[in-house]
C-alpha cells in the first residue's frame, strides 16, 4: 500500500468559503474569476461556498467559470419541522455539489458535535452532494499536545460509514488559524495530515489513500504555494482570501 500511496495522484480542490460574507452584486467576483480562469485554466478543481441566499443566483455564471458552487451546511434531515435550517437536497436542487459540514463556527457557535456532523455528512451521501468534513484543534488543544488525538476522535467520529474518496473530502483547519493570519509550520501540516492519511486508509483502504485532505486557516496567494507543496496536501479551504477574484485565482494558480 505505502508504494502506491506515493504515487498516486490526487487532483485538487481549492474550496472557497464565504461565510456570512456577500450579497448578489458579489457574482461580479464569479464573472471575474471566470474571466481569470478562461485565460489560464487551473491544474485543480475550483469551488466556491457563497451563502445559500446566492447558489441559485450563481449558478449559470460558475458553470461559464469551470467553477462548482457548495453550501456552508446542511440540516441532517430531507425536509420537516426546521426552522431556518436547509437541507442538502435543497442545496442540490439550487446548484450546489457540494457541502461544507463541521466547520469550527459550526461546532463552536451552533454546539455541532461529531455525532452530528456525521449525520449531515451521511444526508449529504444521500442527496448526492460531496461532503467537506472538518476538523482541526483549538490553540489549548495544540498547547496541551492533543493535536492528533483531537483530529482523531473527530475523524472517527465524524465520517460516515460508507464515505469513500468520490462522494468525501476531509479539511484540516486549526482552529487557532482561520481568520487570523497565522498558520503552523509546514512540518506541523506535514504532520497533521500524515496522521489523517494514515487513520483514513486503515479504515476506507485505498479509497482512503485517494481522499482529498485541504489545509484551511489563513491561505493567502503568499503562502499558497509553500502550502500545497507539502506532502498530503490535496488544496485548499480558504476564507476571507476567497471573496475577492484576485485573491482567491491568486491561491488557485498556485496549484500548478
Ligand atoms: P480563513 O478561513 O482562510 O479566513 O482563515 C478558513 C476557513 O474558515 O475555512
Amino acid at each position: 500500500m505505502a508504494g502506491k500511496v506515493a504515487t498516486l495522484r490526487i487532483k485538487a480542490l481549492v474550496a472557497g468559503n464565504w461565510k456570512m460574507n456577500g450579497l448578489k452584486s458579489a457574482r461580479k467576483e464569479v464573472v471575474a474569476l471566470g474571466r481569470k480562469l478562461a485565460r489560464n485554466k487551473a491544474a485543480c478543481d475550483v469551488l466556491i461556498c457563497p451563502p445559500a441566499t446566492l447558489i441559485a443566483g450563481f449558478r449559470e455564471d460558475a458553470r461559464t467559470a469551470g467553477v462548482a458552487l457548495g453550501g456552508q451546511d446542511c440540516h441532517m434531515q430531507v425536509s420537516g419541522a426546521h426552522t431556518g435550517d436547509i437541507s442538502a437536497a435543497m442545496l442540490k436542487d439550487a446548484g450546489a455539489r457540494y457541502v461544507i459540514v463541521g466547520h469550527s463556527e459550526r461546532r463552536a457557535d451552533h454546539g455541532e458535535s461529531s455525532a452530528i456532523v456525521r449525520a449531515k455528512a451521511e444526508a449529504a451521501h444521500e442527496a448526492g452532494l460531496i461532503a467537506i468534513i472538518c476538523v482541526g484543534e483549538t490553540r489549548a488543544e495544540r498547547d496541551a499536545g492533543k493535536t492528533l488525538r483531537v483530529i482523531s476522535s473527530q475523524l472517527a467520529g465524524s465520517l460516515p460509514l460508507r464515505a469513500n474518496a468520490k462522494n468525501t473530502v476531509i479539511a484540516y483547519e486549526p482552529v487557532w488559524a482561520i481568520g487570523t493570519g497565522l498558520t503552523p509550520t509546514t512540518q506541523d501540516v506535514a504532520k497533521v495530515h500524515k496522521a489523517i492519511r494514515a487513520r483514513l486508509e486503515k479504515r476506507f483502504g485505498f479509497d482512503g489513500a485517494k481522499m482529498r485532505i485541504l489545509y484551511g486557516g489563513s491561505v493567502k496567494p503568499a503562502n499558497a504555494a509553500e502550502l500545497m507543496a507539502v506532502p498530503n496536501v490535496n488544496g485548499a479551504l480558504v476564507g476571507g482570501a476567497s471573496l475577492k477574484a484576485d485573491d482567491f485565482y491568486g491561491i488557485i494558480s498556485a496549484y500548478t
